[in-house]
């Protein structure tokens, strides 16, 4: 284990890089359940991932070396169970607010937690909670970034990293340690419970808002544009009907 590599006030100064595992979330969380005091702000990275998982039972596949693959431990006991995608809010807003720099406005949040370029996906993040009494005792936050690959699986339509928008390779390490800067920020605003700044700045940077975009739900199409997200993070559309509020399950944007 490393210590303070980064310049940040507590995420990332306890940092395990792994060569290979199968998903830096698991390696987490087992960690976890062994009983070790970990420290919160805790960073798990790994050069490798044979089991990388994503969102809804999804295979996170990143190219060896090429990538950030990172899970954060974090302890938000301050969050109600139905605050959770306050989190969600706050790590998207975080990987975005470093990215921008490097990318500029056409970096997108797509619904609920995507980090989009344009039309293209360049990273996800899978969240794992763990809940006593209501709160929010520990969360795992698993980050995937495409980086520096320039090829993807033709199962990935449509992937893109950095470098190959920008056609510069990046140094992991010191991307790394912005992106940890950036999150602190933003989960230090949550803790300090600025609400209404990460729900207008989440809003305001998502993919689709006010645009008409095509949504699939279980059984149709439909046109629709964003007007905005719920205090619980259901994404409200204007259809052709009228408001209508979607869970992640019930609706999909269509690109
Ligand atoms: C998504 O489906 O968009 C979420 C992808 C999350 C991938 C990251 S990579 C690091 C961490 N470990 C995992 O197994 N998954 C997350």
């Amino acid at each position: 284990m490393q210590s303070n590599v980064f310049n940040t006030r507590f995420v990332g100064h306890s940092f395990v890089k792994l060569v290979k595992v199968d998903s830096t979330n698991n390696y987490l969380k087992n960690l976890l359940s062994n009983f070790e005091p970990l420290p919160q702000g805790t960073v798990i990275m790994a050069d490798e991932q044979f089991a990388g998982r994503g969102q809804s039972n999804h295979k996170w596949l990143s190219q060896k070396g090429k990538n950030l693959t990172f899970s954060i431990f974090l302890m938000p006991n301050f969050l109600a169970v139905q605050q959770q995608f306050k989190l969600n809010q706050a790590i998207t807003l975080g990987i975005t607010d470093c990215l921008i720099k490097l990318l500029g406005n056409n970096c997108k949040i797509k619904w609920p937690n995507d980090i989009y370029f344009n039309a293209d996906k360049i990273g996800g993040i899978l969240i794992e909670n763990t809940v006593r009494g209501h709160k929010i005792s520990e969360s795992v936050v698993g980050i995937g970034l495409n980086v520096n690959q320039k090829q993807f699986d033709s199962s990935l339509k449509n992937a893109n990293s950095l470098a190959h928008i920008l056609g510069v390779d990046f140094d992991l390490i010191g991307l790394l340690g912005d992106i940890l800067k950036a999150i602190e920020i933003r989960y230090d605003m949550l803790e300090a419970g600025m609400i209404s700044v990460l729900d207008k700045d989440f809003t305001q940077r998502l993919l689709g808002l006010n645009t008409l975009c095509q949504f699939s739900n279980r059984n149709e199409i439909f046109w629709a544009s964003i007007v905005d997200v719920s205090e619980t993070g259901l994404l409200i559309l204007e259809t052709e009907t009228g408001q209508k509020w979607f869970n992640v399950k019930e609706v999909m944007m269509v690109i």
